[in-house]
């Protein structure tokens, strides 16, 4: 599903160029659900903006079901990541002017599908959410909004989620239920997961944890 061969980033800096990730070598396969931990700063985030196509690496290359991304054009990436991929952020990046039902249609219009709503809304009766189509995200719960981001992430069926944090903004309780429904998605859709998180509980979840650390990712 995922293969990163030699992954290097560094972000320029007045003070010097601060290298975040060297030198990166990881396969990881369909249907494996994998943690990436490290304590805050060791570049998860910026890990994960990489295998997303959010941002570009310094060096070496990602491999998102046999494409490589840094060869791809601005359109064949943007569909590449519709096809393929789905995120869910820490802070879950609703569009706030947009209903919960609006913000699921969001991914299936931009991949080009025809009856959005309806496919929209099954997500959110999914994700426990049938009764809140037509409300804003300042009308929801945190826990509320982070099950229309996942909602979101798995509308149009994407073999890869990526997670960041998912339950980082939400208190114990409700990010314990939101981490249940989301392995319970996975595991009925089989898709491939990788779970960025300092929480060794949910790390714990998942079939292989990857430890990052000086740059590098090393199986713990
Ligand atoms: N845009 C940027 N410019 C410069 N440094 C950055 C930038 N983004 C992140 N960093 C640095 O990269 C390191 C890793 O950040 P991040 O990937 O957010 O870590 P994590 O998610 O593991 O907490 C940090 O030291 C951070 O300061
Ligand atoms: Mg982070």
């Amino acid at each position: 599903m995922l293969k990163l061969s030699g992954l290097g980033k560094s972000y320029p800096h007045p003070s010097g160029a601060v290298t975040v990730l060297s030198g990166i070598d990881a396969l990881i396969e369909a249907g494996e659900r994998v943690a990436i931990i490290g304590p805050s700063g060791s570049g998860k985030s910026t890990l994960l903006a990489l295998l997303s196509g959010l941002d570009q690496p310094t060096s070496g290359t990602i491999e998102l079901a046999g494409k490589v991304l840094g060869s791809l054009s601005e359109r064949e990436l943007t569909a590449t990541r519709a096809r393929y991929l789905g995120i869910v952020f820490q802070q879950f990046h609703l569009m706030g002017h947009l209903s919960a039902l609006e913000n699921v249609t969001l991914p299936l219009r931009i991949a080009g599908h025809v009856e959005v709503e309806t496919r929209a809304t099954s997500a959110l009766q999914d994700v426990g959410l049938g009764h809140r189509l037509n409300h804003l995200p300042q009308q929801l719960s945190g826990g509320e909004c982070q099950r229309v981001a996942i909602a979101r992430a798995m509308v149009g069926e994407p073999p890869l989620i990526l997670a960041d944090e998912p339950s980082g903004n939400l208190d114990a309780k409700t990010g314990d239920q939101v981490m249940q429904l989301l392995f319970d998605l996975v595991r009925q859709r089989r898709s491939t997961l990788v779970l960025v998180t300092h929480n060794e509980h949910l790390a714990s979840w998942c079939d292989r944890r990857l430890l990052l650390s000086g740059g590098r990712l090393v199986d713990v």
